[in-house]
């Protein structure tokens, strides 16, 4: 089965054709970055408006790269959520319009899932089940994974995402939006043991993560006068022994030895290194998507309706509709 996958809840304009026998075939991906830098964040309008222009360019693009013919797609899969209601709008009816027009099923897909399940794109694919550590701009979770479908949330942020927390750090040091990945290359230059940030929640038993405090105390290092790149690599120490502490934690809980890193955090080197460390040590098998798989894209969609188109799912032939929030 070849299935054509479009995204477009955020920022990112994508459109990717997965092959359940051959894997992917194409995966186009338009960055809106530049759009919304001079706004500090995301601008829900021009997002969809720009989605809107990119959206057909990509179409052929892909196309073209793939070398297929419109009548050997079998099927179109679209992020209908949680996003931008307004992006996803516009996602969704070029999906379903595409899928009218070929005569195909089409699927809306659920962001989310499509991260959680993005490292199946690679070689090796992780089996079922495993344990997902889902990093994004949005959310912090870790979710037991037995299949495709079979998802127990077992602990979250109650509070900002790990992403959000690299993010705004980043802003306090004028990184710029969204500075994540500006922050981790910062690290590189400073000291990890530089300051102590507070590593939230380890203390208290459980599996739920908070990151708000671990932003107030940069911003208090970066008012103090520390060394930015001392504050990058103590802040990226601090997040990744969080995360790795309850990973642990989670990994005994449910007895897994697999450990699945998903979401746009996931691209972070030394969170990576660090975790194939801990699943060496512990005898299991740590499995993360390319970097281009990681943050958001279109291949997971594709992924994640081909496998659910397969199992006889589809949506109603007429109308969308999206859902902004999606638990
Ligand atoms: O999954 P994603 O592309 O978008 C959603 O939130 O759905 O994740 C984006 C997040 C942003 O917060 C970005 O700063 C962060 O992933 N990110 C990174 C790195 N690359 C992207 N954070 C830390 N280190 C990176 N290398
Ligand atoms: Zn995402």
């Amino acid at each position: 089965m070849r299935v054509l996958g479009v995204e477009t809840s955020c920022d990112e304009t994508a459109i990717a054709i997965y092959d359940t026998e051959a894997g992917l075939l194409t995966n186009r991906i338009h960055s809106q970055t530049d759009v919304h830098a001079c706004y500090g964040g995301v601008v829900p309008e021009l997002a969809a408006r720009d989605h809107v222009r990119k959206l057909p360019l990509l179409f052929a693009a892909a196309m073209a790269e793939s070398g297929l013919s419109r009548d050997m797609i079998d099927g179109v899969g679209y992020t209908a959520g949680p996003g931008l209601q307004g992006a996803l709008m516009t996602g969704a009816a070029f999906a379903k319009g595409l899928a009218r027009a070929l005569g195909r099923p089409a699927l809306g897909v659920h962001h989310l899932e499509g991260h959680l399940l993005a490292s199946l794109l690679e070689i090796p694919a992780p089996t079922f089940p495993f344990l997902a550590m889902l990093v994004s701009g949005g959310h912090t979770q870790l979710i037991a994974v037995a299949g495709v479908g079979d998802y127990v949330l077992l602990g979250e942020s109650i509070d900002d995402a790990v992403g959000e927390a690299f993010d705004k750090s980043a802003k306090l040091m004028g990184l710029g939006y969204p500075g994540g990945a500006a922050l981790s290359r910062l690290a590189q230059q400073g000291r990890r043991d530089a300051i102590h940030f507070p590593r939230p929640m380890v203390d208290r038993p459980g599996l739920t993560f908070s990151f708000s405090g671990l932003k107030t105390a940069v911003a208090n290092a970066v008012a103090a006068g520390s060394d930015h790149a001392d504050v990058a690599a103590s802040f990226e120490q601090a997040v990744i022994d969080t995360l790795v502490i309850k990973i642990r934690r989670a990994l005994d809980q449910t007895g897994y030895d697999r450990l699945v890193l998903a979401g746009g955090v996931a691209a972070n080197r030394p969170l990576r290194e660090r975790l194939r460390q801990v699943m060496a040590e512990r005898g299991g098998a740590v499995f993360y998507p390319a970097p281009e798989l990681c943050t958001d894209n279109a291949a997971m969609i594709a992924l994640v309706a081909a496998l659910r188109l397969e199992a006889g799912e589809s949506d109603a032939a007429a109308g969308f509709s999206v859902r902004a929030r999606w638990p």
